[in-house]
């Protein structure tokens, strides 16, 4: 065959052939902790049956709809994201597309027609995905585009200093992940977000959170806002969303999208029923009792569970965890021997972190596995 794929990933050694809630399995059977869920993607584990089931009846009763119909799942999935959100005086908007970059991209379209600005500020370590304007405001080693679409200022993350000294009134957006993961699960301090915000509202500009990672019940709480006590002005989410199906949310504060044409806004896709009915699904069960308590409890077990063998330290918050390998190690290497004992983590940016992202189901009594596994090749060091 002459196909190919173009060569964007470093595929792992791993022939899955199925995989079930937190569990990969084999082609030849093996089986496989999953702490890395999909990359955040798999929030009710994977194959989950009540979403299963939400998506099949969704299909056999109305599988697609253009965006100039209305229908039921769009309803009900306002209905259960509202109690979500962090509060806000005059209330949240919110539009549907598929994926995390098409979410930042809608975001920054909007801060920048609400302040007419042409300037935003993003921080070193940053990622906000891969098309033109997400990519102009990430700090990746290859450059994306030729241009950047608008003015983009590179700050260093958690200085105060500079960020007080660079934004002033000519800046339409400040853009960050609360937790910045693909750099190593980077946290920010309590000071330099406040910061952000009281600047934001001095000049004017749109404190916008990317939480296509930290949402979604990942850090314990719906939004990392409500986990960090600071409210941005619009907030984008994707990967987990919906459970495994592809979309984005850009929320932002009805007075500022209420401000710009909805025109400027449009999707096939977005917002179609199937998806909107599993992003309703996924909602109400992070809502459902004892699921956030879960996240919590499972994140102090992993965080205990880490803390050994070739693992120095371990931060982030909820289920977005790194784990910093000892200066002598490589992150990478303990992936490879931690895939070999059964356990899959995620890599990051920085050489000595591995990320865990697992689904919001995994158990406390889960993170034995991950606690032998670490402690397996401490025995072999
Ligand atoms: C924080 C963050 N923002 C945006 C994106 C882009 O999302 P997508 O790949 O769905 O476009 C990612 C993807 O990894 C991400 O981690």
């Amino acid at each position: 065959m002459k196909l190919r794929e173009i060569d964007a990933y470093a595929r792992l050694p791993l022939p899955i052939a199925a995989a079930k809630g937190n569990e990969l399995v084999l082609e030849d059977g093996r089986r496989v902790l999953d702490l890395y869920g999909g990359h955040c993607v798999n929030t009710l584990g994977a194959g989950d049956p009540g979403l299963g089931r939400v998506i099949a009846e969704q299909w056999q009763r109305l599988s697609f709809a253009t965006n100039l119909l209305d229908h039921a799942p769009r309803k009900a999935f306002l209905e259960a994201f509202e109690p979500t959100l962090p509060p806000c005086d005059d209330g949240w908007s919110v539009f549907v597309t598929n994926s995390g970059a098409e979410a930042n991209e809608n975001a920054l379209k909007l801060a920048l027609a609400f302040t007419k600005r042409h300037k935003v500020v993003f921080f070193k370590g940053a990622f906000h995905g891969r098309t033109a304007a997400a990519a102009a405001v990430s700090d990746t080693k290859l450059a994306a585009f030729p241009t950047t679409p608008f003015d983009a200022v590179k700050l260093p993350w958690n200085d105060i200093e500079l960020a007080s000294k660079a934004l002033d009134s000519s800046v339409g957006a400040v853009i960050l992940e609360p937790y910045q993961s693909l750099a190593g699960v980077t946290e920010p301090s309590a000071e330099f977000l406040a910061t952000l915000r009281r600047l934001c509202d001095r000049t004017g500009a749109l404190l916008i959170f990317d939480e296509v990672q930290t949402g979604n019940g990942r850090l314990g709480t719906p939004w990392a806002s409500q986990h960090l006590g600071v409210v941005p002005d619009a907030f984008t989410t994707a990967k987990g969303a919906a459970g495994g199906l592809p979309i984005g949310l850009t929320v932002a504060r009805t007075k500022m999208a209420a401000a710009v044409p909805g025109k400027l806004f449009g999707s096939t896709f977005g917002g179609g029923p199937l998806v909107l009915a599993a992003a309703a699904e996924v909602a109400r069960r992070i809502a459902s009792p004892g699921f956030l308590e879960n996240v919590r409890a499972t994140s102090a077990a992993l965080r205990q569970a880490a803390s050994r063998g070739p693992i120095e330290r371990v931060r982030g918050a909820g289920l977005l965890l790194g784990l910093v390998v000892k200066p002598e190690l490589k992150a990478s290497v303990v992936r490879d021997q931690l895939l070999e004992q059964g356990v899959l983590v995620g890599t990051s940016d920085d050489p000595q972190v591995l990320r865990l992202s697992p689904a919001l189901t995994l158990v406390p009594a889960d993170a034995a596995r991950l606690a032998s596994a670490l402690e397996a090749l401490e025995v072999r060091a």
